[in-house]
């Protein structure tokens, strides 16, 4: 018997319950991991809201943990019993003690990286990895926007940027935050509590404005993220933190510039075993190299049983890199 996170409507981080389960044999390409480090994404908070909606009720949640090898399906041939693994878009469920994930949703952790390291960066890691090297190859030299750079994506997005030589400007909520991107290599950061996004961008970039515009808050900088682009620039919507983008007429890129939209997602690019690979061996290279660190302070290190306080803490932008739960 073990614990785990599940919901049973869709809301707020009240239809969080703590609830006990069976832990099954594993299906035949299947791996059972006893969890050490449970990753929080934001993603995690549209499942619940149902933003994102689930097929079947009661659901578990989360797709992002780090922990150890204790059984193996009969097809396995990635990992054995013992080992040290990492994954992320598992099926819903990583909020718990113990998961049912496909081998090829995991990779083997270098023994440099811990497990609270791992479940803090490989998901939003993988994302960055996309983001810059897949959707638009960021070029050293080039200056790119990002919005939330002082969050759990955002704080190795200014690491990855500074390791790459482009310069990226940071938008965030708050002067500590601009602090934090800053120190993180954020080139430049804008708090879009107090200025102007759209005003700042033209001074920083003497009028040129920018290439690509990394847009997770969503709603909220459609506009402004298209009103900071050059012509023929690319707009990513990558997240929702503010709501959805809808509505969207197509006359309004034409307008603003011939602009280009994308959004894409983690399960759209990281599509194989060997494209995970590929992109978690670029992911810990940057982390044993002390290129990318990743550190969660005890403030948002939340006990597994407290998922719904972990939501409440991110979604009221108090949270600064990533969150995590222990089981
Ligand atoms: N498409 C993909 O493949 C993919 C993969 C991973 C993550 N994402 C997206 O990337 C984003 C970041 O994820 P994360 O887990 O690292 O979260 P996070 O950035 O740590 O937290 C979200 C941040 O968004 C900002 N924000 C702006 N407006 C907001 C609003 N109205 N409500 C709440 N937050 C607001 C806040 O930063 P400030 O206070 O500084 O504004 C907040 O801290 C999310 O939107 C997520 O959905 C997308």
């Amino acid at each position: 018997m073990a614990n785990r996170i599940e919901f049973h409507q869709h809301g707020g981080p009240e239809v969080l319950r703590w609830a006990p389960f069976d832990i099954e044999q594993p299906k035949e390409t299947e791996i059972i991991v006893r969890h050490h480090a449970i990753g929080l994404n934001y993603i995690d908070t549209y499942v619940r809201s149902g933003l994102y909606p689930v097929n079947q009720f009661p659901s578990g949640l989360g797709t992002e943990a780090a922990g150890e090898v204790v059984a193996v399906g009969s097809q396995v041939t990635r990992f054995q019993v013992g080992d040290r693994i990492v994954y992320c878009q598992s099926g819903l469920g990583a909020y718990s003690d113990y998961h049912h994930v496909d081998q090829s949703k995991a990779v083997i952790l270098p023994d440099s990286i811990s497990y609270q390291s791992a479940a803090a960066s490989f998901l939003k890691g993988l994302t960055v990895y996309y983001l810059f090297h897949m959707t638009h190859k960021v070029q050293s030299g080039e200056t790119v926007l990002f919005h939330a750079a002082a969050g759990g994506v955002g704080l190795i997005a200014c690491q990855w940027a500074k390791a790459l030589g482009a310069n990226l400007i940071g938008c965030v909520g708050s002067e500590n935050k601009a602090q934090r991107a800053r120190e993180a290599g954020a080139w430049a950061t804008i708090n879009n509590s107090q200025d102007d996004i759209v005003k700042r961008v033209h001074e920083l970039t003497s009028g040129q404005k920018v290439p690509v515009v990394y847009d997770s808050v969503g709603k909220a900088t459609w506009q402004t993220s298209l009103d900071c682009l050059q012509p023929r620039g690319l707009l990513v919507s990558f997240g929702n933190a503010s709501g959805p983008v809808t509505g969207v007429d197509l006359a309004i890129l034409n307008q603003k510039g011939s602009l280009f939209v994308t959004r894409p997602s983690l399960n759209g690019y990281i599509t194989t075993p060997e494209l995970l690979d590929q992109a978690s061996a670029t992911l810990f290279s940057l982390i044993s190299d002390g290129k990318i660190e990743v550190s969660v302070p005890e403030s948002q290190q939340f006990s597994l049983r407290d998922a719904a306080e972990a939501h409440r803490s991110l979604e009221s932008r108090t949270t600064s890199g990533a969150c995590l739960l222990i089981p």
